[in-house]
């Protein structure tokens, strides 16, 4: 360990040691060392001992098509079926699947045995207006328990959904629909979000007004706000009405392992979200695999996963993982904000919840707030139910990880810093709580199988204590399958020919410790923003910008930002002469607005400047080196000798 690593380790309690399914490093070492010996084995085992299979696999791994590898091919399920029929005929229908609390804090409890029989329910009229497997389905729904039982009633009758979260714009969302050639949608009429009533089924409407989105035959909607809406004649469907009448058994589609379960957009370097296409058999192997051994899930666990469910996070951590296992978890429909910065501790305290796993930004928002209002703050909860915190979705800086660990978890629970990704479907480098002894940033070790390096640009091993790229080396059961309807990107993005397309490329820079060889993220090295943990795609932002009537130019960088993680800002260069004073203020709004009306509020820049031109090479590259270093505000150092007009890094310093 090196001396900088030593000050700052973190021994999991004796507590967390001996209750963990996986006690003690030697008991991860073990299953590491099993990993190895025999690799499809490994996988195999816990396929077998995890899932229920209708048609058992022979296959384990199939490398015949790769970078397209298959898992268990010839093994045939249903994901709901394991989700919820299992955990009935064990003798758990009486257990509650999910506590749900409502933004406005009313609580409402569902079993195994009623959230099968909803789950059947919506899924006949799935089957009752014709979607069938292999389908796409688009949920646009807030959470809820409805946005679950949506994912499982696809799951069920083997239509692959795709959730478009609630904050995306009907432009955004068409574009998912066209993508999928989606052929109905899930919404709501309303969502509400820190007390406030917002709309879901308007954009909607926007988003399915092209002839692109004819495709989409059926739309059906929530009654959440009791707003109005428009329902078109034919089209358009309430939920509670279609659901009436329905069986309350449906039986399963059984599917092979490799049936798409989903497809996830999320942003790449290029202006065009990818549909990370995942599995139904490998995918769900690892969201309950993890569930054991990165959460030590246990029956009389309460499990908290604050991820909405149009993320990654909340498809393995609420949709999935905790079903799979047969836990009781909390869905939540609010912010941790509303009514007061205590609304996270006061649901941990009065749910009881054991298991909390939230992300860094929250936790830095929840800092400050409590600052603000010591009233609010963690300590002035009963949060001794608590026994492993998690984070996800960026790095966490070690002095929000100390005061989580000290604030909420009492010096008492582990803290699993899970890395991982969309498209790698479940944790990849994580601490397990029982074994591994932990330093504030970083993520340590891979989880058991997974085979995560760091090399340089041709591919070679980089030794410990020198950053470089994250690849992984083997593929694993809950990998991306594919991009959706367009391989030939999926190929090229992450088995790219600099490794000779054997290497799984993350798109994130690491650098593993000198003597403990644990691995801690540094940051994307491709075009992707990390914003409050949401992948956001500078492209992206930049193709939004320059579809406004007065936008020439634009373009897109993140600085460091204390409470973000990361916040994007743009240069942009308009077609009439560039603003100043108190007319660029008034077009910053503007573009502000803009953006949040074409992608989603998540992606408006925080900082917008105007030059008459960008810094480009002679070549006409843009020169993003140096905007990163002007958003960051730093005085620029490097050469600038082969810029074309070096006057302009003066205008972009500041809308003066
Ligand atoms: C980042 C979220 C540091 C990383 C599950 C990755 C992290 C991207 C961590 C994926 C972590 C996620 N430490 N960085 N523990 N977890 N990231 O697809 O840059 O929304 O590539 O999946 O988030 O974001 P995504």
């Amino acid at each position: 360990m090196s001396s900088e690593q030593q000050a700052r380790v973190y021994q999991p309690s004796a507590e967390a040691v001996s209750r963990a399914r996986v006690s003690g490093m030697d008991a991860y070492e073990a299953l590491c060392a099993e990993a190895d010996r025999d690799y499809e084995g490994f996988w195999a085992r816990h396929a077998r001992e995890l899932l229920e299979w209708q048609t058992p696999f022979t296959q384990v791994l199939d490398e015949s098509e790769a970078p397209f590898f298959k898992w268990f091919a010839d093994g045939t399920l249903n994901v709901s079926y394991n989700c919820l029929d299992r955990n009935v005929k064990r003798g758990d229908g009486n257990k509650t699947a999910i506590i749900f609390e409502s933004d406005d804090g009313k609580v409402a409890r569902v079993s195994y045995a009623d959230l099968l029989v909803r789950v059947c329910r919506f899924a006949n009229a799935l089957r009752d207006m014709g979607v069938k497997k292999g389908d796409r389905v688009i949920i646009y729904l807030p959470m809820s328990v409805e946005g679950v039982i949506a994912m499982q009633a696809c799951a069920r009758i083997g239509a692959t959904h795709s959730v478009v979260f609630g904050g995306f714009s009907a432009h955004a969302l068409r574009d998912r629909i066209e993508d999928a050639g989606a052929v109905a949608l899930i919404t709501s009429d309303g969502q509400f979000r820190g007390g406030k009533m917002l709309p879901l089924k308007s954009i909607a409407d926007e988003a399915l007004d092209s002839d692109a989105a004819k495709s989409c035959k059926n739309v059906i909607v929530l009654r959440r706000t009791g707003a109005d809406v428009n329902m078109v004649e034919g089209r358009d469907h309430w939920m509670h009405e279609v659901v009436d009448g329905q069986p309350d058994t449906c039986e399963p589609e059984w599917v092979g392992a490799e049936h798409p379960l989903f497809i996830l957009y999320t942003s790449g370097s290029t202006g065009k979200p990818k549909g990370v296409q995942h599995s139904s058999g490998g995918y769900l192997l690892q969201a309950a695999m993890s569930m054991r051994y990165t959460f030590d899930i246990q029956p009389d666990d309460v499990f908290w996963c604050t991820a909405d469910i149009g993320w990654v996070t909340g498809h393995t951590y609420v949709a999935y993982g905790p079903l799979a296992c047969g836990s009781t978890q909390i869905v939540f429909e609010g912010v941790p904000t509303y009514p007061n910065p205590g609304r996270f501790w006061r649901m941990v305290q009065d749910h009881k919840v054991s298991i909390f796993y939230t992300a860094p930004t929250a936790i830095r928002s929840l800092i400050k707030a409590s600052e603000n209002n010591p009233d609010c703050a963690p300590t002035q909860y009963d949060l001794s139910s608590l026994r492993i915190l998690g984070t996800v979705g960026e790095p966490i800086n070690p002095a929000a990880w100390e005061w989580y660990y000290e604030n909420v978890g009492g010096g008492r629970c582990p803290i699993v810093d899970t890395w991982w990704q969309t498209e790698t479907g479940a944790h990849m480098i994580t601490p397990l709580p029982g074994a591994t002894p932990m330093v504030p940033g970083s993520c340590t070790l891979p989880f058991p199988g997974i085979q995560a390096a760091i090399v340089d640009e041709t591919g070679a091993d980089v030794p410990n204590g020198h950053g470089g790229i994250l690849v992984v080396k083997r593929p694993w059961p809950s990998m991306i399958r594919t991009i959706w309807g367009d391989p030939d990107r999926f190929r090229k993005t992450y088995f790219p020919d600099d490794f000779k397309g054997k290497l799984y490329l993350a798109g994130d820079g690491a650098v593993r410790d000198k003597d403990t060889a644990y691995f801690t993220i540094t940051g994307r090295i491709d075009d992707v923003l990390n914003v409050s943990g949401h992948r956001m795609g500078t492209m992206e932002i930049e193709s939004a910008l320059v579809a406004h009537d007065e936008v020439a130019e634009a373009a897109v960088v993140g600085r460091p930002d204390e409470l973000t993680g990361e916040a994007i800002v743009a240069f942009v260069v308009l077609k009439g002469a560039r603003p100043t004073g108190e007319a660029a203020s008034q077009k910053v709004k503007e573009l502000q607005q803009w953006v949040g009306k074409e992608i989603g509020p998540i992606a408006r820049p925080k900082d917008i400047r105007f030059g008459e031109n960008l810094p480009k090479t002679r070549s006409g590259k843009i020169m993003r080196r140096l905007l990163r270093q002007l958003a960051k505000g730093e005085e620029i150092t490097q050469d600038t000798s082969t810029l074309e007009n070096p006057a302009i890094l003066d205008q972009l310093k500041g809308n003066g």
